[in-house]
């Protein structure tokens, strides 16, 4: 009776010390991971010299979802930009106006308000700067600004919608307040509330073991230098192909990325490091859009900037840590757009 109640206590003990370690290993974890990333937060952020208004956001969502900032009619930011499917068009590289294939895969535009600047190469300085590039990209939308003014002109919900949103100016409606309506939209467009950032608040059980062990992994490999913060990446340049270049097909020798921007020979296919929230609803990957399938991705960084061939197990932990950064979805109601008058230019092929 004695020796079975030591023997009850010895494995009490044991499972005590195996949880205390297990909890000091999980602190650890969470520690570490604290250094590198952080939460989205569940509030809209401010931005630079635009501040977020009900009425910008409300303007700025009808403009994101109006085919006629297009010279066809026909496209819309929502059509690359799906909030329906990850704020992306899962194509490769999208398709603008006439059905011309662009250079380049569509980003998302969740959470791209958290991005150090916008597009691949970071081109633009922030989303409202962003704006007015589609607009008037041959590949894109193809309009021009004054196109545009005139459109939102002839249609009076707009006139008003602008001259409350920018009340106090004298000519509200422009191209460059179109802009700054769509940022304050975007910058609604948040994913807070992932698995991961429970995880980060301290939720250490929200993610199981193969999510913590790709999550370590993330950290110990090097991951975590080029991708971190917020939208754990999206804030530093580095080379696409830092110890081995991928082939032409995922690094299309024609794109050099932040070289066309600078101008520096040492920039050359230089590219934002991606941001990785909710990467698993917008393949396919890369600047080329050439990889559908993430657990290839995770293999190809591995060689490309870490010079390393990470095991079959390795990759899909990471895979599965990845995977956790889904967070819960902007809701947006579908707008009704103004229809359009006699004034409204009409859609051109
Ligand atoms: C990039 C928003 C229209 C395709 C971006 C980015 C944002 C954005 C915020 C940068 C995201 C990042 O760098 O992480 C918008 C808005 C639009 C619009 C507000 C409407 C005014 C379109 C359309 C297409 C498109 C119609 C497709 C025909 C792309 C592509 C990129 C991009 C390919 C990456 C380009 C590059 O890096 O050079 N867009 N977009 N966008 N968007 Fe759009
Ligand atoms: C892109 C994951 C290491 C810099 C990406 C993408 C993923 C990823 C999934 C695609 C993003 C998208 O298409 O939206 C990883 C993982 C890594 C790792 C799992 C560790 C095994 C690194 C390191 C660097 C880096 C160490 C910097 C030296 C970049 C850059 C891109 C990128 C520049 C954009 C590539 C392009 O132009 O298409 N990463 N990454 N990554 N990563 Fe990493």
């Amino acid at each position: 009776m004695f020796g079975k109640a030591t023997g009850l206590c010895a494995v009490f003990a044991a499972t005590m010390l195996a949880a205390g370690s297990v909890a000091l290993a999980d602190d650890a974890l969470l520690n570490e991971a604290k250094d590198y990333f952080k939460p989205i937060p569940s509030v809209v952020p401010a931005v630079k010299d635009n501040a977020v208004t009900h009425e910008k956001v409300e303007l700025g969502k009808m403009l994101f979802f109006d085919p006629r900032l297009s010279s066809s009619a026909l496209i819309s930011c929502n059509t690359c930009h799906n909030l329906g499917m990850g704020g992306d068009d899962n194509l490769e590289t999208s398709i603008g106006h006439g059905w011309q294939k662009g250079p380049r895969n569509a980003p998302t535009v969740l959470n791209a308000v958290f991005n150090i600047a916008q597009f691949w190469d970071g081109r633009a300085e922030d989303l409202k700067a962003q704006a007015k590039g589609p607009v008037q990209a041959g590949v894109e939308m193809a309009s021009t600004p004054k196109r545009v003014e005139t459109t939102l002109k002839s249609l009076p919900e707009y006139v008003e919608r602008f001259t409350r949103a920018f009340s106090g100016e004298a000519d509200p409606v422009n191209f460059d307040n179109m802009a700054k309506a769509i940022e304050a939209f975007e910058a609604t467009l948040i994913t807070p509330a992932s698995r991961f950032d429970q995880f980060l608040e301290g939720n250490v059980a929200v993610l199981n073991d193969q999510e913590r062990e790709g999550l370590q992994l993330f950290m110990d490999k090097g991951c975590a230098s080029c991708h971190n913060g917020l939208n754990v990446g999206g804030n530093g340049y580095y080379p696409f192909g830092v110890v081995e270049k991928p082939g032409a097909n995922i690094l299309p020798a024609n794109d050099k990325g932040r070289f066309a921007v600078t101008q520096t020979a040492d920039e050359e296919y230089v590219f934002r490091a991606g941001p990785l929230r909710n990467i698993e609803l917008t393949a396919p990957y890369f600047h080329s859009g050439m990889v559908w399938d993430l657990e290839q991705a995770v293999a190809i960084m591995g060689t490309a900037q870490l010079g390393e061939d990470l095991s079959g197990d390795e990759v899909k932990a990471i895979t599965a840590f990845l995977k956790t950064l889904t967070g819960e979805m902007p809701t947006v109601t579908y707008p009704v757009l103004p229809v359009e008058t006699a004034d409204t230019p009409r859609p051109e092929a």
